[in-house]
């Protein structure tokens, strides 16, 4: 099947280049024209793990396009992918400024009809408001008729491509049968594991995901409330470590026992610094205003946002009780992205962290394998090495704010010779804090003794 893909961000890059790696023809196009300059010129501007060897197959086998000119990509799909960013405004509402603009590029460039699928998560009822839009934009009086479907994207940065390709499930809100058709063909290659698979070779994982069709206003809220169901988990999760702290218990042990009832899960139980990305802080508090607005009380996902944004608080509380004065001091930050295998750094709690060390007059060092390169523009005042031992020299503390396994790797008998301290402030439980300890480290996490 023909299909366009309107944004080239990282939900835009991955649904084309795996659709076209399933054995459609994708037309791509964004309204950066650097980008798609970069991306005709071999380039992936983001870091996906996989993402360039499916991009570049595709390329070389001709299934996919990356196109200036919306009004020919358009024109080349019979469905339409909106990959739009959905940002929140100061309210937290989502802007969904974007989608208005891609449904009148739509409406105005499109000269047979089309199917045009939401895959940018946006608020429940957005789907009636794109139909609307699609018929008022429209030039030629509605004569042409336009489809709306809700396909929500459950893709994780770091492992997006697997997941595309080996997905739990795949949701479609439809207006009717007919959509539903085209949309079960789109899906069907990966139903049926007929594409290459990057990540396991031929050696996939036998089963495959479910896909599901509902209303448009269901698919909709499904998004939403799975993403803020996991955030409210993480953060009931960052309350257990407070109190464990307190009482003298331990998180990992508490949650461990608590995730093997089947009903509750393992996953999304991880104490820490919280939450961060461009997912589930935006979506929380779109979730939180699209209930206000229609009148249903959401408290408790407003706690879970509150506790999510004291967890910083909670980190510098162990930080001055272990550093004392933090002016004039030689901070290691280790990690910079919001979370490991990715170089996205949008609401990553590491940079909160960093921001109030500069505050508060420390000396800040900081590592990523993947994020300097973003990071720099936004905190000039950092001292960035890619060689973690060399943050580490001379540090008077060491923070770890993402769980990279480059870090687990480190030999810390060898950071710990060069740091004028042995101090370590773990904001991830990464490392075992006995081991920490028999090095010879001040060692301190979240929730643990
Ligand atoms: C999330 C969802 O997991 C995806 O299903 C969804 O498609 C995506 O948002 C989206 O809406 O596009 P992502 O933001 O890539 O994916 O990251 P996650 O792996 O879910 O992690 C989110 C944050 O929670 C990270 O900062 C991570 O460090 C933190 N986290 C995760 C914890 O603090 N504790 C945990 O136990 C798990």
């Amino acid at each position: 099947m023909r299909l366009t893909v309107i944004g080239c961000g990282y939900v835009g890059l991955v649904t084309g280049a795996c659709l076209a790696a399933a054995g459609h023809e994708v037309y791509c196009t964004d309204i950066d024209e650097k980008r798609i300059d970069l991306l005709n010129a071999g380039k992936v501007p983001i870091y996906e793990e996989h993402l360039d060897e499916v991009l570049k197959r595709a390329r070389a086998e001709k299934k996919i396009f990356f196109q200036k000119d919306s009004g020919e990509a358009i024109r080349a799909g019979e469905v339409i992918f909106i990959c739009v960013g959905t940002p929140p405004k100061d309210t937290g509402e989502a802007d969904l400024s974007a989608i208005d603009h891609v449904a009148r590029q739509v409406a105005t460039e499109a000269k047979t009809p089309k199917l045009v699928v939401e895959k940018s998560t946006v608020p429940a009822l957005t789907g009636v408001q794109l139909q609307k839009a699609l018929g008022a934009y429209s030039r030629n009086g509605g004569a042409l008729k336009f489809q709306v479907a809700s396909n929500p994207e459950f893709l994780r940065e770091g492992t997006a491509v697997e997941d595309f390709f080996h997905p739990d499930r795949i949701v479609v809100g439809v207006e009717n049968q007919s959509s539903a058709t085209v949309m079960r063909e789109i899906y069907q290659p990966i139903l049926e594991r007929k594409f290459h698979c990057p990540v396991h070779g031929g050696t996939c994982p036998k089963g495959s995901g479910e896909l599901l069709v509902t209303t448009i206003s269901s698919a909709e809220l499904i998004k939403h409330a799975s993403n803020s169901f996991l955030a409210l988990k993480i953060s009931y999760a960052n309350v257990i470590s407070d109190l464990c702290e307190k009482i003298g218990a331990d998180v990992e042990e508490v949650t461990r026992a608590m995730g093997l009832d089947p009903r509750i899960g393992t996953q999304f139980l991880k104490a820490g610094l919280g939450f961060g990305g461009f997912c589930f802080p935006k979506d929380i508090q779109a979730f939180i205003h699209l209930a206000g607005s229609i009148g249903v009380e959401f408290d408790m996902l407003k706690a879970a946002e509150r506790v999510n944004k004291q967890r910083i608080e909670r980190f510098f509380e162990k930080i001055h009780k272990a550093l004392w004065v933090i002016k004039g001091k030689k901070v290691a930050v280790l990690g910079l992205a919001f979370k490991p295998n990715t170089d996205d750094i949008r609401f990553a709690p590491a940079l909160d962290v960093i921001r109030k060390l500069l505050e508060e007059g420390a000396e800040v060092h900081a590592t990523d394998p993947e994020a300097i390169g973003r990071t720099r523009p936004l905190l000039p005042q950092v001292c960035y090495h890619e060689d973690p031992y060399e943050a580490l020299k001379g540090a008077d503390a060491a923070l770890v704010c993402t769980e990279w396994k480059q870090f687990r790797a480190l030999d810390w008998e060898k950071a710990g010779k060069s740091m004028a301290r042995r101090l370590v402030i773990d904001g991830r439980n990464f490392y075992s804090p006995k081991k920490m300890q028999e090095m010879g480290f001040e060692y301190y996490s979240f929730g643990r003794s």
